[in-house]
């Protein structure tokens, strides 16, 4: 816990945040409208670095994002993607 800052970060109405190497954002879109869902992949977009990795809950996807070209799926299933 030392190692991590923790802080309050909405989705819906805060900027990127700094250069991160992992996401884990799991179980939150499934309660977005489609505007905000593309909100959200584009903070995760602007905010990871090179080929950082994005996790999602198991009934979300990147599939119907404009951000869809900005990411491989490494684990399909587990809904694993990284930043390409
Ligand atoms: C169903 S819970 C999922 C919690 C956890 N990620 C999990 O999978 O068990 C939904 C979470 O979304 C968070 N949330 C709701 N609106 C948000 C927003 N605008 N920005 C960031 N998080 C939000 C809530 O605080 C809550 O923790």
């Amino acid at each position: 816990r030392e190692n991590v800052t923790f802080a309050d970060h909405s989705l819906a109405t805060d900027s990127v945040f700094s250069e991160t190497q992992l996401i884990s954002c799991r179980n939150v879109l499934i309660y977005f409208n489609k505007k905000l869902q593309d909100r959200a992949f584009g903070l995760f977009h602007d905010s990871l670095c090179h080929r950082g990795f994005l996790v999602l809950g198991s009934k979300e996807t990147l599939d119907f994002s404009a951000y869809s070209k900005n990411f491989v799926a490494l684990v399909k299933q587990e809904r694993i993607y990284r930043k390409s």
